[in-house]
């Protein structure tokens, strides 16, 4: 039985409550639009990964500050706003398990709310001078923006290698994973060094969430998000790209035009994931995963032992086992 995360909140349960609330006072509005579409993202919550890398690296480096409450919601805030959007961009219909914004307003009205969060964030912190904070966070939204970017470049043209698709996971996932510890361990007044060791403990997580997140495109179960629509928008994901380099060249040819021309074909997507199965691509990037899991384990083993310690042990667990 892997381990809950109620289980992992328990050092920062306390604080994990105070966040609830203060995500919730930053995204007051009078438009009454706007604050019942905010009502439905609070209603439909994710499972907050982000704000307890925060707080757990925060606990991990010092005694958390007003500041690191800050730095979690404006997080939190910004994963949303992508989040949004990325469902405009992939014209996915559901997310946790509800439709998604575009799917209930529309993508006009989901593409203003995605800048409305945005806003609110880079706000909350301007308001409180938290400049440190936002310049990690600015970085990483600019990064994520790229990375998106590449992924599309990549997928009109269908030639992806491994190499590339590290990059586009490093960048549109990782680095906001990255920002997560270092604006944790920065808000307690930890020096740049440590700094830099969060954020390269969050990037070996990220890396390892995102390919989790792209083997969940070939799994049989319910994970509240549409199944086989990385195929479909033509990304393709580790488990495919390991597969097609296995493949003898006119197999390789037959998947890439079914990627290609028949995408749209849910007969073409299921032979597409049938072949990746058959070919052990999901084995292999389970096994590239579990790989960057060592590496997170490796620089925690610098910091001291304490319970956020544990917890964050705990979480990065979580990211590889989780089934949503
Ligand atoms: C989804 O992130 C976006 C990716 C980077 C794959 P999460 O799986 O953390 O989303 P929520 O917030 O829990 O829904
Ligand atoms: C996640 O990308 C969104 C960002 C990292 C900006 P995906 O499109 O791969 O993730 P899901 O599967 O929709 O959550
Ligand atoms: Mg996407
Ligand atoms: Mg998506």
């Amino acid at each position: 039985m892997t381990v809950t995360l109620e289980t992992i909140k328990s050092p920062i349960a306390a604080e994990m409550e105070i966040f609830e609330i203060r995500f919730r006072d930053s995204m007051r509005t009078k438009v009454l639009l706007l604050d019942k579409i905010m009502t439905y993202i609070v209603k439909h919550k994710g499972k907050q990964i982000r704000p307890m890398f925060v707080f757990l690296a925060a606990g991990m480096c010092g005694n958390i500050t007003e500041a690191t409450y800050r730095g979690a919601a404006l997080i939190e805030l910004l994963h949303t706003a992508t989040l949004v959007h990325d469902d405009v961009v992939d014209a996915a219909s559901y997310r946790r398990g509800f439709f998604s914004i575009n799917a209930l307003w529309k993508n006009k009205i989901a593409v203003l709310v995605g800048d409305y969060l945005l806003s609110r964030g880079l706000l909350l912190s301007i308001e409180h001078g938290d400049f440190d904070l936002l310049r990690i966070v600015s970085d990483a939204v600019r990064q994520m923006s790229e990375g998106e970017l590449l992924q599309m470049e990549k997928a009109r043209r269908l030639d992806i290698d491994e190499a590339i698709y590290f990059e586009i996971i490093r960048q549109k996932t990782a680095t906001l994973i990255a920002s997560c510890c270092a604006v944790g361990a920065a808000s307690v007044g930890a020096g740049d060094e440590i700094v830099k060791r969060m954020s390269n403990l969050g990037e070996k997580i990220g890396i390892a969430f995102q390919i989790k997140d792209d083997l969940f495109d070939y799994s049989n179960e319910e994970i509240g998000k549409p199944v086989g629509i990385d195929i479909k928008e033509k990304k393709m994901t580790l488990p495919l790209i390991f597969a097609l380099n296995q493949a003898k060249r006119k197999e390789k040819n037959y998947i890439i035009n079914l990627i290609k021309n028949k995408s749209e074909n849910s007969q073409a997507i299921a032979e597409v994931i049938d072949f990746v199965r058959r070919s052990g691509g999901i084995e292999y990037a389970c096994q590239v995963m579990e790989g960057y899991v060592r590496q997170a384990r490796a620089i925690l083993c610098n910091f001291g032992d304490s319970p956020y310690k544990t917890a964050m042990l705990q979480l990065i667990e979580y990211v590889i086992k989780r089934k949503h």
